[in-house]
């Protein structure tokens, strides 16, 4: 479980994240929506500690995030981002076994779960192994950036706008692909976007956000029949009945 209770981040006068409070339950997928600059990446980067807060408290499984060291704390968190950030000079492999090798784990077991990994997103290992992050296409390297934040098996997945920047076909398909994982793998989730298909897809909850707000959070069906105000009725807008079904659809397909 994650809770961020009473987050505030300020750079210089700019408020991006303001007094935000919300709990991801155990083994659930929390979109973290909202409109470009309202404090979602931020938000999710004080989660690993790659922006400190300024006021509040942020626990993980009970435990508060500042009491531990950073690194340690990124250990149990898998981290990944809509430009990948892949090593451009290491292999794939290489890339994938990045928090392994420093969790100190043997040549054999580290080689075993790098070819678990990529199977699992769907790429043969016997092709990918050896490449290079620049033979790879955008969704292939998206699904290598996933794999790396699988790859020491983290309890906690923070992503930021993943599938961010493939052509909507792919994106599609790893959204479905990604659904089906996580209902396999049951991580504690929060994921970024500013795409209401795309959290209509995956989530258990939506957390949208406005100005470094919460406007409201909850499954969503009650964000969509219960919006708590016009900006959340809003922001979801007219076709969202439309893009449910079109959602639901993809679900049971997945
Ligand atoms: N390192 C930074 N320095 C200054 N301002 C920042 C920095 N990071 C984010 N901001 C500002 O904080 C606000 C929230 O940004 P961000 O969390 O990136 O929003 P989002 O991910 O929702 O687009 C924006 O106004 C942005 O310009
Ligand atoms: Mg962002």
């Amino acid at each position: 479980m994650i809770e961020i209770i009473g987050v505030t981040k300020r750079f210089g006068d700019t408020v991006a994240v303001d007094d935000f409070s919300l709990t991801i339950a155990e083994g659930t997928l929390t979109v973290l929506l909202g409109p470009s600059g309202c404090g979602k990446t931020t938000t999710l980067r004080a989660i690993n500690r790659m922006v400190e807060i300024d006021s509040g408290q942020i626990l993980i499984g009970g435990r508060d995030t500042r009491a531990q060291d950073a690194n340690q704390l990124r250990r149990n968190i898998g981290y990944g981002i809509q430009s990948v950030g892949l090593f451009p000079h290491m292999t794939v492999a290489r890339n994938i076994a990045t928090v392994p090798r420093l969790l100190g784990w043997d040549a054999k077991r580290i080689a075993a779960r790098v070819e678990e990994l990529l199977e699992m997103v769907g790429l043969d290992p016997a092709v990918y192994l050896p490449k290079r992050p620049h033979q790879l296409s955008g969704g292939e390297a998206q699904r290598v950036g996933v794999a790396r934040a699988l790859a020491a098996d983290p309890p906690v997945l923070l992503l930021d706008e993943p599938f961010g920047a493939l052509d909507p076909l792919t994106r599609a398909r790893l959204q479905t692909e990604f659904g089906r994982l996580q209902k396999v793998l049951r991580k504690t989730v929060l994921f970024v976007t500013h795409d209401v298909e795309e959290a209509l897809t995956l989530a258990d909850t939506i957390a949208l956000m406005r100005d470094g707000r919460l406007a409201q959070s909850g499954p969503p069906e009650q964000l969509w029949l219960d919006p708590a105000d016009d900006f959340v009725r809003s922001f979801f807008g007219e076709e969202l009945s439309l893009r449910m079904q079109i959602a639901a659809m993809r679900g049971r397909d997945g």
